[in-house]
């Protein structure tokens, strides 16, 4: 290969013969396209991205191996991230499950759709722990709980590829963004990010590893900083963490220019510099800005970039495209017959679309007015997501079947045929007209359910918020409704926690709706009518003010704790407490549940010990229903401050009305572990406190001690 040849195996540039919406100036695109092919033919491009199509796919792909010197085939790329026409919850909804489980089915699903589409690849899962709720990218991963995303990690890589990377319906996945996305100060969109390295790895990398053991072959480098080295640039967490430490033998693909924006972040002086930074510090392809093709030959020629380094990653890209069975079939993902199947692999689709979004509800409050009754009672259905049909996708949905998609009164009139529907208001434009005839019909009805919350576009990339709240002219109308004396239920629609308050946390039930997708309304109509008894938890902890952020259940332990009592001179704010209004891991059913006092095998866990702890949980209302059982710890006394309470274990169980379960999990030494002040990541003997329980604020905790080492 020519040095020339590559570059271009090192680069990927966003898809112009196939653009994924090509209403969108068409003149220019194809101008566009015409661009795109001589890149092709000239090899100056190894992938592209975002494009959708089994035809120009296959033609683009048939230039690639037939008229350029090596014959070396494309990868195409794309955000797929919660379904491709088909939508699913948007992650962070779907975590509310806590059913790993459910994300592999519906990763699965997502692959079937995308492969027949023409796509080998998709940019997900998302694995950044988002703690503060001000981020808009939030909606896109599994919240703010380390040992819960991961397991969704996992879920979803698992999901993506299947279990053979050659298959034709395996979709290569990447996890994103690495690393320490989701730690930009005050959750601004692409801020700089300052924490230390034992956050970094107990909190941030372990998604990452995680996604790595599961089988994903590339990585996506993050477009922050960490501690001050922008992460596109950063060969501290490339190079040794990534290869050394980890022996990933996959490929790190930039995000979005990161490499060029390192002239931005002031690390590099210029394009030239910037792709040899970003090169040598462990990206390997480059997205979208084309530096590596304009200028590694030259960093190469010059001595500044070692040839070395460039087969290296030559080579690794090439491996992916070996490892998923491209150089044998070049036309995988192209097969135009799959295509024309799509229509019947989608409408495949629609139950798991139901099923995933009525598991991702969570049930905040409910003064027993839920579940609904299906006759004898007058429904008000009012709210700007009454029949909206523009925001049921959620963010990061750049397919998506918009045809299919079931709005809320469209699920709920399946149910009752006593349902008038008003709009209300606008999303954030105030119209006292529309909250008046609200208001009136309203005082006719038996329950009002209210559809409010956030629009599709204040989540997503570029979407941080200040203030986390329910925009203002709905928040007016929830108020006016209110005064008016009928019972209401609310659907919260959001793609991340919100400081709900006023009317809107005064309604007699609240149920979390994230942005559920294709199948919104059924899903919706199943929880409010009780043909589904929700089992949903919060993933993300929901505050009592938007002032309260970064506000997470498992922050390290403070020197002046608020506890129950007064505030003065303790770790809390003037205007408020320093408590979460519901707490991570928080979600109500339409039955009740009691715990018991945990069990353990043993107070003493010997250091190789595994220690069994396990309790009764009792179904004590008079429906079946399901309970996300959670295991927390605590340890009390260590090297470096340790978090409040951490998740180690969930398990989520049917259990009929009136029956108890035995529900056991297992702790070994590894799960007590976590790096240390001396930088080790190991587990501190001494005392540590369990809670199984039904919310991370929930439950009593027992006691048990890890002895050290030498006690045998
Ligand atoms: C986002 C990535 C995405 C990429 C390609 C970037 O702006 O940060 O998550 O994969 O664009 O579309």
């Amino acid at each position: 290969m020519t040095l020339e040849e590559k570059a271009g195996q090192l680069t990927i540039l966003a898809d112009t013969i196939r653009p994924c919406n090509p209403d969108i100036n068409p003149e220019v695109n194809h101008r566009q396209a015409d661009e795109m092919v001589d890149q092709i033919r000239r090899s100056r491009v190894g992938s592209i991205f975002n494009g959708v199509g089994v035809k120009e796919g296959r033609e683009a792909q048939r230039i690639a191996i037939e008229e350029t010197r090596l014959g070396i085939p494309l990868i195409f790329g794309s955000d797929v991230i919660h379904g491709m026409w088909t939508v699913f919850p948007i992650p962070l909804g779907e975590a509310a499950s806590f059913e790993p489980s459910i994300a592999e089915q519906t990763a699965r699903a997502t692959a079937l759709e995308t492969t027949a589409s023409g796509i080998h690849w998709t940019f997900a899962p998302m694995v950044d722990v988002a703690r503060d709720q001000r981020w808009g990218r939030v909606a896109e991963g599994s919240g703010e709980d380390v040992f819960l995303g991961k397991a969704f990690a996992v879920a979803r890589v698992k999901g993506f590829q299947g279990s053979d990377l050659r298959s034709e319906d395996a979709l290569l996945s990447t996890p994103k963004h690495f690393a320490a996305y989701g730690g930009v100060s005050g959750g601004m969109e692409y801020n700089f990010v300052e924490i230390s390295e034992s956050t970094l790895r107990d909190v941030h990398l372990p998604a990452f590893k995680a996604c790595l053991d599961a089988g994903a072959l590339t990585l996506m480098s993050a477009f922050n900083d960490i501690a001050g080295v922008p992460a596109s640039g950063n060969k501290w967490l490339m190079t040794d963490i990534l290869r050394g430490e980890w022996h990933f033998k996959g490929f790190v693909v930039s995000d979005y220019t990161a490499d060029e924006e390192l002239v931005n972040h002031g690390f590099a002086a210029d394009g030239r510099d910037a792709a040899r930074l970003a090169f040598t510090a462990g990206v390997d392809m480059s997205m979208q800005s084309g530096l590596y093709v304009d200028h590694l030959p030259d960093l190469v020629a010059s001595g500044q970039v070692s040839l070395e380094a460039v087969d290296e990653g030559v080579r690794r890209i090439l491996s992916v495209k070996k490892a998923i069975g491209l150089f044998e079939n070049p036309y995988k993902c192209l097969d135009l017959k799959r295509e024309e199947s799509l229509e019947k692999i989608k409408s495949g689709h629609d139950e798991l679309a139901r099923e995933s979004a009525r598991r991702s509800i969570v049930l905040l409050k409910n003064e027993k007015l839920l579940p609904l009754k299906k006759s004898g009672q007058k429904i008000l259905l009012v709210g700007p997501f009454a029949s909206d049909v523009d925001n049921l996708h959620g963010c990061w949905t750049v397919y998506g079947d918009k045809k299919r998609a079931v709005p809320v009164d469209v699920g709920i009139c399946m149910k009752s045929k006593d349902v008038e529907v008003l709009q209300g208001c606008n999303f954030e434009a105030s119209t006292d007209r529309g909250i008046d005839e609200a208001v009136e019909a309203a005082k006719r009805a038996d329950v009002v359910v209210l559809a409010i919350g956030e629009p599709e576009d204040f989540s997503g990339e570029s979407q941080s918020r200040t203030q986390i709240v329910v925009p203002e002219a709905q928040q007016k109308l929830a108020e006016a409704l209110a005064a008016a004396g009928t019972p209401i239920v609310v659907l919260l629609r959001t793609g991340r926690a919100l400081a709900i308050s006023g009317a809107v946390l005064r309604a007699e039930a609240i149920l979390v709706t994230w942005f559920l997708g294709t199948q919104t309304g059924p899903a919706i109509a199943d929880v409010l009518f009780g043909d589904y008894n929700p089992s949903g938890k919060l993933p993300v902890s929901f505050p009592a003010d938007s002032g309260q952020q970064p506000l997470f259940y498992n922050a390290p332990r403070t020197g002046r704790p608020q506890g129950n009592g007064d505030r003065t001179f303790k770790a809390t704010w003037r205007e408020v407490h320093s408590k979460a209004l519901f707490p991570f891991g928080f979600g109500l059913s339409y039955t009740s549940f009691s715990f018991a006092t945990p069990l353990l095998s043993t107070s003493t866990m010997g250091w190789d010990e595994t220690l069994k702890a396990s309790v009764q949980v009792s179904n004590t209302g008079e429906r079946d229903g399901e309970e996300v059982v959670q295991l927390y710890i605590h340890d009390c006394v260590a090297s470096r401050v340790r978090p409040v309470r951490e998740l180690k274990g969930f398990r989520k169980v049917l259990l009929r009305a009136g029956e108890t379960q035995k529900i056991s999990f297992e702790l070994r030494r590894l799960d007590l572990s976590f790096h240390g002040a001396d930088g080790n990541f190991q587990a501190e003997p001494g005392e540590f406190h369990l809670w199984i329980s039904s919310s991370s604020a929930a439950g009593e905790p027992v006691k048990f001690q890890l002895m050290p080492a030498s006690v045998a």
